[in-house]
């Protein structure tokens, strides 16, 4: 079962959230059983790509509003990341060094899906199910099904995996002359309130629609942004498939990014290591606990609660916060502002840091996530494995995956997104810390819990196979 993933990020190649986590990791687990992963993924002109050697497969051409952009597949070759990696090149247009940002990107989005669908009409490899992620891919299964120069590929079924539903890529009917010509009678089949929406699209015509988790495909019926009725609508052909974890990448016994290893055995001894490296260079104190927040700095995160649960929570507590995020500009800015106010409390780095992420995960005592929105996460997981204790609000997938302690599990969870919520349940923490020995064997009971690819992998190679079936019979 040969299957091409179609993303604009991938670890670790371009990451700017999760969904590069999860790209660049489900294919991996995927190939340890009876699938042939691989993905497929804009060129970056980056740090990482300059040290990598890549080799030309495939060269052609697209077209898109009259013009000819010529385009080469590239395969790395220097490194095996554990699945075939093929990267999209055009000149001028995919080759930036940044993922987003761009005021062309609309163009990049779709130069990108048109190359991908021009390839598989010329390669010989042509993949059992395309896999597409996010709106950035989303014109592909109504572009395959319905545009004329695919013809010959437009039986092959197509899974749609919503990462996150805020985004759907609107674009005006404008844009429409970037497209290939494809049947005008179903032209409705773009549409979302008189806009071209990618991610609509997708919906409607990818053979299988999957979520992250399955709270949140429960979650999607009454918030979706706009999308309720439609993703209600097409509730037969939805899934939510939990994400999973790269044990490899995240395993604090061989993490080189930390600065001690541990294993569950070592984790006090370990942890004590990290956080005294975090201590001395934020300038807080190794005695208190240690909250942190790793993330975007953006309204689904909660991120603009940050600065007054730390006010309310520092000025009545013994305890220490950190932050890392980037994201709004506001929000940064009066991140930045408490650091005078509470030094020695709190500090923050604001920016993005895979290096520093990683040693958070090893040395903070609880990670905050008051999420409003969290279609997965993959923080409470890393967070589990590395014996951090995670306190969450019960929404998406936090919810699917955090049990509190008072129901006997492992985490703090709360219901609402306010400072009063994540103050109490700061408190809560903060009297878990106080009982060193239910704190410690909770650390170590997380750790030995496993939220790896396997079961989600084996889902997903479920759902293909009734596609293909259902293909071949039909
Ligand atoms: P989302 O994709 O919505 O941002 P996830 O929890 O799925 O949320 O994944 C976030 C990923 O990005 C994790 O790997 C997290 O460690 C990482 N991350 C987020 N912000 C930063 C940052 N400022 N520096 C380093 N890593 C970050
Ligand atoms: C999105 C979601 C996040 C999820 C990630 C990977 O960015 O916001 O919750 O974990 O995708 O699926």
């Amino acid at each position: 079962m040969k299957i091409l993933h179609t993303s604009i990020e991938c670890y670790p190649i371009a990451k700017v959230g999760g969904l590069a986590d999860v790209v660049g990791s489900l294919p991996k687990y995927q190939n340890s059983i009876e699938v042939e992963a691989s993905v497929i993924l804009p060129f970056y002109d980056n740090a990482y790509t300059k040290q990598q050697q890549f080799k030309d497969l495939y060269t052609g051409s697209i077209l898109m509003n009259d013009v000819e952009y010529p385009y080469t597949i590239r395969e790395l070759i220097s490194v095996n990341i554990g699945f075939p990696l093929y990267l999209v090149y055009i000149e001028g247009l995919l080759d930036r060094a940044n993922v987003y940002g761009y005021e062309d990107d609309v163009k990049q989005y779709i130069a990108f899906q048109l190359v991908v669908l021009d390839w598989n009409i010329h390669t010989t490899e042509v993949p059992d199910v395309i896999h597409c992620h996010d709106y950035h891919t989303g014109l592909i299964p109504f572009l395959l099904q319905h545009a004329t120069p695919y013809e010959s590929i437009a039986t092959i079924p197509t899974v749609l995996t919503i990462h996150n539903a805020q985004y759907q890529g609107w674009m005006s009917y404008d844009y429409l002359k970037y497209l290939p010509s494809f049947n005008h009678d179903v032209i409705g089949l773009l549409d979302w309130d008189h806009q071209i929406n990618p991610l609509a699209a997708a919906i409607k015509c990818a053979d299988r629609v999957t979520t992250v988790s399955p709270s949140y495909m429960k979650e999607l019926q009454r918030n979706a942004n706009g999308l309720e009725s439609l993703l209600s609508h097409e509730q037969a052909k939805c899934v939510g498939i939990l994400n999973g974890i790269d044990k490899e990448t995240w395993n604090p016994n061989t993490d080189p990014m930390m600065v001690k290893n541990y294993t569950v055995r070592t984790v006090t001894s370990g942890r004590k290591e990290n956080k005294k490296w975090l201590c001395n260079h934020f300038n807080l104190d190794v005695e208190k606990p240690l909250f942190g927040f790793i993330g975007r700095l953006v309204g689904e995160k909660g991120a603009e609660l940050l600065p007054e649960i730390i006010e309310s929570a520092i000025e009545k507590l013994a305890i220490n916060i950190l932050i890392l995020g980037s994201g709004n500009t506001d929000t940064e800015q009066r991140l930045e502002g408490l650091k005078e106010r509470y030094k020695g409390s709190y500090n923050a780095h604001i920016g993005y840091d895979e290096k520093l992420s990683h040693i958070l995960y090893s040395g903070v005592d609880f990670l905050l996530m008051p999420s409003r929105v969290e279609p997965c996460g993959l923080n409470q997981m890393y967070a589990l494995r590395y014996g951090l204790i995670p306190i969450v609000r019960r929404i998406g997938g936090l919810k699917d995956t955090i049990i509190d302690i008072g129901d006997d599990g492992f985490g703090i969870c709360h219901d609402q997104v306010s400072v009063y919520d994540v103050v109490h349940s700061i408190e809560r923490g903060l009297t878990l810390y106080t009982n060193q020995k239910e704190f410690k064997r909770i650390q170590q009971y997380i750790m030995s819990l496993d939220y790896s690819w396997e079961k989600s992998a084996q889902q997903y190679l479920n759902e293909y196979e009734s596609l293909t079936q259902t293909h071949t019979n039909g």
